[in-house]
């Protein structure tokens, strides 16, 4: 029995096993602490053996003492040597849990696309900007004046028929059908200062479902009016901006058209894409694509807009970003662009256009 009174002392001995034993079953470190308060914490055998010392009678009080404090160092040598132990067999077993491989690849986190219109967009842009050109924006539901009668065509020309429009409920008011109408709002912005030279992008609504054609598509208008703009200057901005998009060997050619808000008028083709001009089955063999309309701003137009037909002149086009996108990235049914069938969209690369 442990802190029996022998002859003349205290069983230190005893004690001394008792708390190697403790020790040896201890296998936390919380458990070796509390085998340390049981024996040396304020109310531990030690501490209170300590305390009892005053009651012996002073011979036997010094070698009591003695052996007690002899005791008290063993027993603490002992419980920091357990501790060294246990605290190398704790962190030895959170490093084997926490174990991580630095030579692992990391996690590729999904990165998002640009959509191929945004892409096209972006990058049509760039080229005006680079020319000089201001962007302008523009509203989607717009005003019949501004989408149809500005721009030379009254309510019963026949040239609204080309066009299946969206009414709102909203009297006077369409979904545009084209984004020509930010011709008559760039002119009235600028209130008769020269030059104006803008480009307005945005979504654009007909009734129209197919292959080629879908009900919400983004159309890119540009306008220029200074004095003395030609045809020339109408083909040298489009030959350029065709070949920035299509690659340096692209041809144009301006096919005779008609369109209310332009005289003359043309439909604009390229050397297609896909073949080189040579033919193909996108170009229907014709080795040609068509990729807008264009002509000289209309005398008509030029006055809704507040510019005077003698002084000035001017060029206009829009552009259909869709084609744009199928033909430069070579795919024939503009109907995947709005589907969002993400096989389709993932094949277009990250931002920079590589493709
Ligand atoms: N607004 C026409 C359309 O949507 C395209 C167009 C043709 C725009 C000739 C123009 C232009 O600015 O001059 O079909």
């Amino acid at each position: 029995m442990t802190g029996v009174r022998k002859k003349g002392g205290w069983a230190t001995e005893d004690w001394l096993q008792a708390i190697a034993a403790e020790l040896e079953a201890a296998s936390t470190t919380a458990a070796v602490e509390a085998v340390r308060v049981a024996w040396l914490g304020r109310r531990g055998r030690i501490t209170e053996a300590l305390r009892g010392l005053g009651a012996l009678p002073v011979e036997a009080r010094r070698e009591a003492g003695q052996r007690l404090n002899r005791l008290r160092e063993a027993a603490e040598a002992q419980i920091k040597a357990r501790l060294q132990v246990l605290k190398a067999q704790e962190e030895a077993e959170t490093l084997a849990a926490e174990r991580l491989d630095m030579s692992w690849p990391g996690r590729r986190p999904p990165v998002g696309r640009l959509h191929p219109v945004t892409r096209v967009r972006r990058l049509v842009e760039d080229i005006f900007l680079r020319m000089g050109f201001a962007m302008v924006d523009g509203p989607e539901v717009e005003s019949l004046w501004y989408n149809f009668e500005a721009l030379n065509m009254p309510e019963h020309h026949p040239a609204r028929d080309m066009q299946d429009s969206f009414f709102v409920n909203l009297p006077g008011m369409v979904l545009r059908t084209q984004t020509s109408p930010m011709q008559i709002r760039a002119m009235e912005a600028a209130g008769g200062r020269l030059p104006v030279r803008i480009i307005a992008t945005g979504r654009v609504y007909r009734r129209d479902d197919d292959a080629t054609h879908v009900p919400m598509f983004t159309q890119m208008e540009a306008l220029v009016i200074d004095r003395g703009i030609g045809m020339a200057d109408l083909k040298g901005t489009l030959l350029a901006m065709s070949r920035a998009l299509f690659g340096p060997e692209t041809a144009i050619r301006l096919r005779p058209s008609y369109f209310p808000f332009t005289e003359p008028s043309a439909e604009v083709d390229v050397t297609c894409a896909v073949c080189g001009g040579r033919g193909c089955r996108t170009c229907k063999d014709t080795g040609w694509l068509e990729i807008l309309g264009a002509g000289m701003v209309h005398p008509v137009v030029l006055q809704n807009g507040g510019y005077d037909p003698e002084a000035v002149s001017g060029f206009a086009f829009g552009l259909g970003l869709e084609r744009v996108a199928m033909i430069r990235y070579g795919f024939d049914d503009l109907r995947l662009l709005y589907q969002n069938d993400w096989r389709f969209l993932a094949q277009f690369g990250r931002g920079e256009d590589g493709m």
